[in-house]
């Protein structure tokens, strides 16, 4: 499958963030966006107020590590709309940790225009997505535990790529947390597609070099 770089920009400089996506927009299919509530995730981000004035003409890979997220899924539908200028070529993925309806927050992204996408954490085992697999369109498997940029990739998380891999051969495969020239190929080799990196990317001398190192 066809490789796809997000760069994600939690580890830009976000004083002069559309100049920061700018630097990376050229080489890049997607730009991830992480939202973060101080509660889901010990650590917090930025609001729909912020999205909205992204300027990203690549699609918006909005990563929601937000409780509730059902109560925000229209707010963020318009955001990304603002700041892209159109939401279908688009993602809100979601986490399975935070959603005891998936298929209903499935139904409320597609009627938004906006492609589904569903998260698990490390330790969460892949069956719990398994029942709702149809109604996403991209599952992410994170290789970190989510709040921060910078930590080291969890190689526990392979086999369950591998795993999915074979269940789903043509479905969009995420890996987010810990990317960089070498752990990629792990992720790539097990079946993942989608290549999120923050820190390998916006951290590099070259940032155009680092995103090219990530095809592999
Ligand atoms: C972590 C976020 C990631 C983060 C990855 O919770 O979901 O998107 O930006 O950062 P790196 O690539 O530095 O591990
Ligand atoms: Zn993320």
């Amino acid at each position: 499958m066809k490789i796809l770089i997000a760069p994600s920009i939690l580890s830009a400089d976000f004083s002069r963030i559309n100049e920061e996506i700018l630097s990376v927009e050229p080489h890049c299919e997607m730009i991830h966006v992480d939202i973060m509530d101080g509660k889901f995730v010990p650590n917090t981000t930025f609001g729909t107020d912020f999205v909205e004035k992204l300027k990203c003409s690549r699609p918006m890979d909005v990563h929601l590590m937000i409780e509730k997220p059902e109560e925000q899924i229209e707010a963020f539908a318009k955001a990304i709309q603002k700041a892209h200028g159109r939401k279908d070529d688009c993602y809100i993925t979601i986490h399975q940790e935070t959603c005891s309806h998936p298929h209903r927050v499935a139904e409320l992204i597609k009627k938004h225009g906006i492609k589904p996408a569903i998260s698990i954490n490390p330790a969460t085992p892949l069956y719990t997505i398994e029942p709702v697999l149809d109604s996403f369109e991209m599952v992410l498997l994170m290789t970190v535990v989510p709040g921060f940029g910078g930590q080291a990739f969890i190689e526990s998380v392979l086999p369950k790529i591998v795993e999915l891999r074979k269940r789903a051969p043509n479905l969009n495969i995420e890996v987010d947390g810990g990317i960089n020239d070498k752990t990629v190929k792990l992720a790539v080799a097990a079946g993942a597609n989608v290549i999120v990196a923050g820190s390998y990317i916006f951290k590099a001398k070259d940032r155009l070099k680092a995103i090219e190192s990530l095809r592999v």
